[in-house]
């Protein structure tokens, strides 16, 4: 039975090896980190250091070698529909249209409680959420990267996750287009009060979408490092923010974190 007090949220104490062969690679170490409901949480380290293995944990695709993800005091150990993924690399159908590309996902989940005319309805509704209602009957070869990260992001929407989880959602586009979609995922968790947890490598992004920035040491054994709590009311503006004190200051010290105490290792001389 979960509590109140219960965390939404709880990544009890994981640990992940890697075994080939008779080689053991321990990548992360004693990840221990309770989310609320609601939380936007950032993840940001070092290429390597184990952050889409811990989000591949969390989405149940992958096992743990120690501890335990829970999830309103449940421990969660494969994929589920209320836990969505959006990978780097738009992973569309490519025979499918932006509507199907959707379809398939809803009806899968959907098709023993919504009508035909409700599903159809809950899939124009998703893909208007992230502005594609203009192409529905578009092919994912006839869209732009930052068109097709919006379909990913529809499509992980319409499941109705509880928890969305972003690996670098945005990593692959241009500033403008990223710009574009970090307001549409910030209006989106808004709107809707889900969990979110995002990897990313920027640290304005993380700064601004974030509730809290989890900063994880290097690899191997890789564990959190820092957690840091950002303050700033929402909505966020970004352009209000460039000029903000605590805006300023949260933005430092990631820096400081990453290129400082947690210098990447092989810049480390
Ligand atoms: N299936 C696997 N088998 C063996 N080793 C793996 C496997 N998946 C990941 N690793 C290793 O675990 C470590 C962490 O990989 P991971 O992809 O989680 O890093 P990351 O922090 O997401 O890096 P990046 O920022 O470059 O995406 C790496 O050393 C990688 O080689
Ligand atoms: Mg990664």
């Amino acid at each position: 039975m979960s509590k109140d007090s219960d965390p939404y949220l709880k990544l009890d104490h994981i640990a992940k090896s890697f075994q080939r062969g008779s080689t053991t690679t321990e990548v992360l170490r004693d990840i221990h980190l309770s989310i609320a409901n609601g939380e936007y949480i950032s993840i940001i380290g070092h290429s390597g250091c184990g952050k889409s293995t811990l989000l591949n944990i969390i989405g149940g695709l992958t096992p743990v070698t120690k501890g335990a993800v829970l999830l309103q005091n449940r421990e969660v150990n494969s994929p589920g529909p209320e836990r969505a993924i959006v990978f780097q690399n738009h992973s569309l159908l490519p025979w499918l249209s932006v509507y199907d590309n959707v379809a398939i996902a809803v009806n899968k989940v959907f098709s023993g409680r919504k009508s035909r005319a409700e599903r159809d309805e809950w899939i124009k509704h998703n893909l208007a959420l992230v502005h594609m209602s203009h192409a529905l009957e578009k092919f994912p070869s006839e869209l732009s990267g930052g068109m097709k990260q919006r379909v990913g992001i529809a499509r992980a929407l319409s499941l109705e996750p509880k928890i969305l989880l972003l690996d670098e959602p945005f990593g692959a586009l241009d500033a403008l287009t990223r710009a574009h979609l970090q307001d549409s995922v910030m209006e989106i968790h808004s709107r809707l009060k889900n969990t979110m947890i995002m990897i990313t490598h920027d640290v304005d992004e993380a700064v601004l979408l974030s509730n809290r920035i989890v900063m994880m040491t290097n690899g191997p054994a890789a564990t959190i490092g820092e957690v840091l709590t950002v303050p700033l009311a929402r909505p966020r503006d970004r352009l209000a923010l460039v000029s903000d004190a605590t805006y300023t200051q949260c933005r430092a010290a990631v820096i400081e974190f990453l290129y400082a105490r947690h210098k990447a290792p092989s810049l480390v001389a």
